[in-house]
């Protein structure tokens, strides 16, 4: 090395070295997460943290522009990415460049029953949401399904909570691996829409800690999941926002969340309780997310000048706006603040591919009969009936309506793959529903008028009918106000429009009739018994009519399994058994979780079973299987460790499919009383026709312990157990006995 050489090396050192003294820590991505989040907490002003932990605008907060720390953009929802809207309105904002792909809602993706499913979907959201340069998604929703008029199931992932957790863990790690932070919603018991922003829910302790905390509890505990959205309801007369069972006792203290805690968009109404009981963002006050509110008022919001003049005064500690801020800026940082995440992607080929995959595992063929499905060869002339065929399904519904890049609807995708097979597809509209296509200002374009009467409508398909090899019906609900709606319920458990007259009508005139429901909850069938194949469809979003096409023409052999009950009528439904308002939708403002434990299967396969038409966890395939022995690793469990349950899945019908085993404890003699039975672990198989796939089945203590309130420990009584084996709730093929000698008790 020459002199010069020397010197050189020598300022680039100096220079190397006096750059890195210049980068202040919490720009330097060499150092930790929590040393940068507490350099940057040490330089702000009270102004300023004040500033970070509330909304600037209808989606963003402002982080710190005097330190170049960027701020924070939220886009709902668990679906697909919204459009943008302007800044302080619900307007859309007009951008050319926010148009998304709709993935399957989650009730879709949740009877997949497949958490590969699950990570698929969130690694391709989460991309979408990167790309538009989202840091925060407001989904998913994991609130349990415990009416079946609650008009936001369709967000949710069904009644069981195993279920629900298993699914939202890797659909929560897909969309952070894009350093996009997941806000899981609504914590918790957010369960109706009817009086969402007021109602005040009672529940007895055990019933909210097995049955409507686990989801939240899996999401961050083992997701770690960087947010979560307390809902609009009150949980023992206290907001969500303002409860500090919820947010301090249960979810930074057992649950040790280090994330951050965003207020519904207009859930919070106090600042003392808001500003000392666990909530770390406020967003959307006065605007209560679907309606117009006072403009800019973001500096009068509770956790803004309010909340600073009582710091300032001394009436309010430092301590708490300090962990609130610090919670912000590490979201900061493990999002927009993070250099080595990816750019992401938008309507990608990838994303396309993606929604169809989950539609055509999420779609359930509830009933086959005379193997109507897949289309026979033989079949020349189809005939489509229902308004859902040609209806866009991804405007409307609240907060998850969606501005598509494209979504193909039912019938053209039956068209596409009809043409292909020389197969002639005639349609009629047999009823009228909604013809309305807006939200906040995205429209469908969709002139769906109708001006002929109900009775003409029906002789018009009828006649069409006749002429038919098979009819396609397809209807169900839609994403108008008391349908599957954000902001209301249904009022009735029946299918709306008359739609229950034209299927009548329909099987009638030719008996080669499916039904394809396309809903997010269940609904009455009493046309069941004359129709011979149903199949339930969801809102599938994008890929719809490709999705339903695959499997109605047989290129996806379906495998989706309900993840909900579908009892005959409402009054099948725990809640609503008693007709006894206090229980649903509450009187005064209260409603009473009365049932506990029983919601969907856990009470319809205790009394009701007759009362079932599709069980929870059923679905039908176009192929057969069945189900060995199943081999235990143990018949004892003494709380260490898990219990290994192999069953064999033979493949004995002719072509390729999937089946979910599903393991439903069931503890005969508890000193408390249990569950018939409750779902504790499933794996989905898929096997080649004439093979055979082990599905192996895991049980951990948490298999058979029960939540005891007075000790707030989950407990394990001494005594027999039964591991019950099957293909659905009410379809058990083998049952194993475990023993268990000895108590075992934990806390959470
Ligand atoms: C909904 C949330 C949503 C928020 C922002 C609220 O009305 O309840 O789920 O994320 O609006 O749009």
């Amino acid at each position: 090395m020459n002199l010069r050489n020397i010197i050189m090396a020598w300022v680039l050192l100096g220079t190397l070295c006096l750059t890195a003294q210049n980068v202040p820590t919490y720009l330097d991505g060499s150092k930790s997460v929590e040393q940068r989040v507490q350099d940057a907490l040490s330089r702000m002003t009270v102004a300023e943290k004040i500033a970070i932990i509330h909304a600037q605008s209808k989606f963003s907060a402002p982080g710190v522009p005097r330190l170049g720390i960027p701020g924070i953009w939220c886009t709902d929802g668990p679906h697909g990415i919204r459009p943008d809207v302007l800044w302080d309105e619900w307007d859309q904002a007009g951008a050319t460049n926010d148009s998304c792909v709709a993935f399957p809602a989650l009730t879709c993706l949740a009877a997949t029953w497949n958490p590969d499913m699950a990570l698929l979907y969130g690694k391709s959201i989460g991309e979408e949401a990167r790309y538009r340069n989202k840091n925060v998604l407001l989904g998913p929703g994991v609130n349990i399904y415990r009416s079946p008029l609650c008009g936001r199931n369709f967000e949710y992932m069904g009644e069981d909570p195993l279920l629900t957790s298993t699914m939202v863990v890797p659909y929560v790690q897909g969309v952070q691996q894009n350093g996009v932070a997941a806000c899981v919603k609504h914590y918790a018991l957010n369960n109706q829409e009817v009086a969402r922003d007021r109602i005040n829910v009672l529940v007895d302790d055990r019933t909210l800690h097995e049955i409507y905390l686990p989801g939240f509890k899996a999401a961050i505990t083992e997701g770690k999941a960087w947010a979560i959205m307390p809902g609009y309801n009150k949980y023992n007369g206290d907001h969500a926002c303002e409860n500090s069972v919820l947010l301090l006792d249960i979810l930074k203290g057992d649950w040790a969340f280090d994330g951050v805690a965003i207020s519904d968009w207009g859930a919070v109404h106090n600042t003392m309780k808001v500003a000392s009981n666990g909530l770390d963002m406020e967003f959307g006050s006065w605007t209560n997310g679907l309606n117009w509110g006072t403009s800019n008022a973001y500096d009068d919001y509770f956790l803004a000048k309010p909340y600073e003049k009582l710091i300032l005064e001394g009436k309010l500690p430092m301590k708490d706006l300090d962990d609130k801020a610090a919670r912000v800026l590490r979201l900061i940082m493990r999002t927009e603040m993070n250099r080595n995440r990816p750019y992401g992607s938008l309507n990608s080929p990838e994303h396309y591919a993606a929604a169809r995959r989950i539609a055509g595992e999420g779609i359930v063929l509830l009933k086959n009969d005379k193997k109507l499905l897949p289309i026979a060869p033989d079949v020349r002339k189809i005939l489509v009936v229902g308004e859902n065929a040609i209806k866009m399904m991804t405007v409307g519904g609240g907060s998850s309506s969606l501005k598509v890049q494209r979504e193909t609807l039912p019938l053209d995708g039956l068209r596409a793959k009809a043409a292909n097979r020389g197969i002639e597809v005639a349609y009629e509209r047999g009823y009228v529903g909604d013809v309305t296509g807006e939200y906040n200002g995205v429209t469908t374009g969709q002139n769906l008028n109708d001006n002929r009467s109900a009775d003409r409508l029906i002789a018009d398909a009828v006649e069409a009918a006749k002429q038919a090899d098979m009819v396609i019906f397809i209807g169900g609900l839609n994403k108008s106000e008391h349908q599957d709606s954000e902001g209301t319920d249904r009022e009735d458990f029946a299918l709306p429009y008359n739609q229950n007259r034209v299927i009548e009508a329909l099987v009638e005139a030719n008996s080669n009739t499916v039904v394809v429901a396309l809903t997010g909850n269940a609904y009455a069938m009493p046309w069941l018994d004359k129709v011979p194949a149903v199949l339930q469809g969801w809102y599938i979003g994008s890929e719809a009519g490709n999705a339903i096409a695959d499997v109605i023409f047989g290129d996806v052999n379906p495998s989706g399994k309900l993840p909900f009950t579908f009892a005959k009528s409402l009054a099948d439904y725990a809640p609503h058994a008693a007709a006894d308002s206090l229980m649903y939708p509450g009187v005064d403002g209260n409603v009473v979780y009365k049932e506990g434990l029983n919601i969907g299967y856990r009470y319809t396969d205790k009394l009701r079973a007759d009362r079932v038409n599709f069980a929870f966890g059923h679905g039908l395939s176009y192929t057969e299987f069945s189900l060995g022995k199943p081999v235990a690793s143990a018949r004892q469990f003494n709380g260490q460790g898990t219990i290994e349950v192999t069953v064999a899945v033979t493949n004995i019908g002719d072509r390729s499919g999937a089946e979910v085993v599903q393991a439903y404890v069931s503890d005969a003699k508890c000193s408390v009383e249990r569950p018939i039975k409750e779902l504790k672990a499933f794996q989905k198989v898929t096997v080649a026709p004439g093979q055979t796939q082990n599905a192996t089945l895991s049980f951990d203590r948490r298999a058979f312990a029960f939540y005891n309130p007075t000790t707030k420990l989950w407990t394990i009584e001494p005594g027999k157990f039964e591991i019950l084996i099957g293909t659905a709730s009410n379809r058990i093929t083998a049952k194993i006995p475990i023993e268990v000698k000895e108590e075992i008790t934990w806390k959470d």
